[in-house]
């Protein structure tokens, strides 16, 4: 047996706990209190990212407020914010948030599938035009294919792996039912099944309602987050879900 009080065990001892602790206190604070990084290599471009995106949906119906430029901003804003966490590049984050949804395919549409592969292509054909460092641009494609939940493409980078979190995090809080409210209505979904709500005697089924679509997807997303930050946050964010839920059982009279 190890002596007691053997310095180096203590030594480790110590480190493990402090690692334990700084590692705690960086993820366990709301993401919007952590620190929004600049980068000398993405600044003065994020302003033709958003050009060029504003060019992109100038025509099309389907970017409205719940996946338009507003949305982009919050996953541009998150995942910056999850690269200084995770010490992930910003010069291949920032340009892959920007352009993630670059090209946008309704969720009804046998395509919506190919809808991240198809952004990542594009994005790859602006970046080359507009002479963004060749170097950046696979791991920028690859974070931009990956992003997408349908795909259902494993992120291979850490940098993959941020800009997937900052995405899924914008379908969870306030923002994510608000969010998942606007696309029911638009896709003529009810807001919840009149004869059983919360699915307690149905497999959940979102062509149906919006509520439907807490359980078959945003409830789900904690568990699907790539990094310890994104992770924590998102459990925050769907706590807020899970209350929301209660507080409507309570308003159909705890149904
Ligand atoms: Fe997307
Ligand atoms: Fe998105």
């Amino acid at each position: 047996m190890m002596p007691f009080g053997t310095p180096s065990r203590w030594l480790g001892e110590w480190d493990e706990t402090e690692a334990t602790r700084a590692r705690h206190l960086r993820t366990v604070e709301p993401l919007e209190q952590a620190v929004i990084p600049d980068s000398a290599v993405t600044s003065g471009w994020e302003e033709r990212f958003e050009a060029f995106l504003t060019k992109c949906y100038a025509d099309d119906a389907s970017a409205d407020s719940s996946h338009g430029v507003e949305h982009v901003r919050r996953v541009v804003r998150a995942a910056k914010q999850l690269a200084e966490i995770e010490r992930a590049r910003l010069d291949i984050v920032v340009p892959a948030a920007w352009l993630h949804d670059c090209v946008l395919v309704e969720k009804s549409s046998p395509d919506r599938p190919r809808a991240s592969s198809l952004a990542a292509d594009r994005a790859r054909d602006f970046l080359i035009e507009s002479g963004y460092p060749g170097s950046c641009i696979p791991g920028i494609h690859h974070a931009i294919r990956a992003h997408s939940f349908s795909a259902g493409i494993p992120p291979e980078t850490k940098e993959a792996q941020v800009v997937q979190d900052a995405d899924r995090l914008d379908a969870l809080g306030a923002i994510g039912l608000a969010r998942c409210l606007m696309v029911g209505e638009r896709m003529g979904r009810l807001l919840y099944d009149p004869d059983d709500p919360f699915c307690r005697d149905r497999t959940p089924d979102d062509s149906r309602s919006a509520i439907d679509h807490f359980y078959t997807k945003l409830l789900t997303l904690p568990g699907t987050m790539q990094t310890e930050a994104g992770r924590s946050e998102a459990e925050r964010r769907a706590a807020f879900l899970e209350s929301y839920l209660t507080q409507l059982k309570s308003e159909l009279g705890g149904l």
